[in-house]
């Protein structure tokens, strides 16, 4: 196993690597229906409903609605028009992630680079420009029908702008430009998310599910596509149990700033978690969760518990021996023990890991949609880079025991 140290953090505006990322510049989801999945994600997670494209700015095929907290940014589209991609692709695979967007210095450089290195184009660079600036899209092919965009933005559009609220891109417009008779934003749910944050930072990792065998050929191509680097790796010693199994190896960006773990079924005496995602994804690879970051892993889990989200259930025994375990690591290493209290962390349903850099504490939702897809994880790091490896073993049981009630083991 190798490891490397990680933090992401905005790179300097040095621009001379045209494969050097910015930032996550957003993660686009392809929903059947983009209005009234803005108010899941709003609801359940606490994010603004930001900003919107759809017929009222002169976007006429697809409606795009952006949501924001912290450093995230999603942007969910649903299709206008049976020739939009996102209908045939909601139809086939249900909602999901389409493209993990990259900001860099120069998209188009991004792009031609990417292309030489093996990539297949997604589409060519094109420039959406007005008045107050431009933001330059090219896109590349991965796993399944998921693309990587390289997005360069100038002027208001530069992301520093957007990050502060600024408008997304050309035809976008914010939500709460059209004031309320309170003078309130016209969207109560907003008010009532930034009175009652969920705290949610950024992307911390982005797991995608391939087939059978094709692991490897997928860690090859981010290695020289997008000349990531592996960061660990996992078998299916470490991720088994009496039922079934994984593989997974995690790639990570040159910077550390985005970590992408590639996992591949193993072989089990019953369904594997993955090759239970592919079969209700048309034997497509994808993306199977987004691990969402905390600097406060109990106010998160607490606040999205009482908004309603649904959270994997583990059995009380777990917390019989975690501490344990958990202590037992972090003194080795040298490291103070887990603050969190104890209790709250049980009660929650919290899970904790240590490795020889720190601990982490994570919990994972079920899925976000009816099918047994794509799914959210909420990680808060203390030291550990790490991604629960000593979790493994329970979660897959508590899996398990949701394939079976789904039918699928
Ligand atoms: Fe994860």
């Amino acid at each position: 196993m190798t490891s490397a140290p990680t933090r992401p953090a905005a790179q300097p505006a040095t621009g001379t690597d045209p494969l050097q990322l910015i930032d996550v510049d957003h993660v686009q989801f392809y929903v059947g229906n983009a209005k009234q999945a803005a108010f899941f994600y709003a609801q359940c997670f606490g994010f603004q409903i930001e900003q919107v494209s759809d017929l009222t700015t002169g976007c006429r095929d697809a409606s795009h609605y952006l949501l924001t907290q912290g450093n995230i940014r999603f942007i969910l589209t649903s299709a206008l028009t049976p020739e939009h991609p996102a209908a045939m692709e909601c139809a086939m695979y249900g909602d999901g992630v389409k493209d993990v967007a990259f900001t860099v210095f120069d998209a188009e450089k991004a792009w031609e680079r990417a292309v030489q290195n093996g990539a297949t184009s997604a589409y060519a660079p094109r420039t959406y420009r007005d008045e107050h600036g431009s933001v330059t899209m090219a896109g590349i092919r991965t796993y399944g029908r998921v693309c990587h965009s390289f997005v360069s933005r100038t002027g208001a559009y530069d992301l520093v702008n957007v990050k502060k609220g600024g408008t997304f891109k050309p035809r976008f417009r914010r939500l709460d430009q059209i004031a309320g008779p309170t003078g309130k934003s016209v969207l109560a749910v907003n008010d009532h998310n930034r009175k009652h944050p969920c705290g949610l930072k950024y992307v911390d990792h982005l797991v995608g599910n391939v087939e059978l065998g094709k692991m490897n050929y997928w860690v090859a191509f981010y290695e020289n596509v997008l000349e990531f680097t592996m960061f660990k790796h996992f078998d299916d010693k470490d991720i088994s149990t009496e039922y079934s199994a994984l593989m997974s190896k995690v790639m990570a960006s040159g910077n550390n700033l985005i970590k992408m773990p590639i996992n591949e079924p193993a072989a089990g005496k019953k369904k594997s978690q993955v090759q239970e995602y592919l079969d209700w994804h048309q034997n497509t690879p994808g993306v199977q969760h987004l691990a969402l970051r905390t600097d406060d892993e109990l106010h998160s889990i607490a606040a999205l518990r009482a908004r309603g989200v649904d959270f994997l259930t583990l059995p009380d025994a777990y917390y019989d021996k975690v501490w344990e375990r958990v202590d037992k690591m972090l003194t080795a290493h040298g490291h103070t023990p887990v603050r969190e209290d104890h209790d709250r962390v049980k009660d929650l349903g919290i899970l904790v890991d240590a490795d020889d850099e720190g601990y982490l504490l994570q919990l994972f939702t079920k899925p976000l949609q009816d099918r047994p897809t794509l799914f959210f994880e909420i990680i808060c790091r203390r030291g550990s880079q790490s991604f629960g490896k000593g979790n493994f073993k329970a979660l897959f049981e508590a899996l398990e025991l949701e394939q079976e009630r789904r039918g699928n083991l």
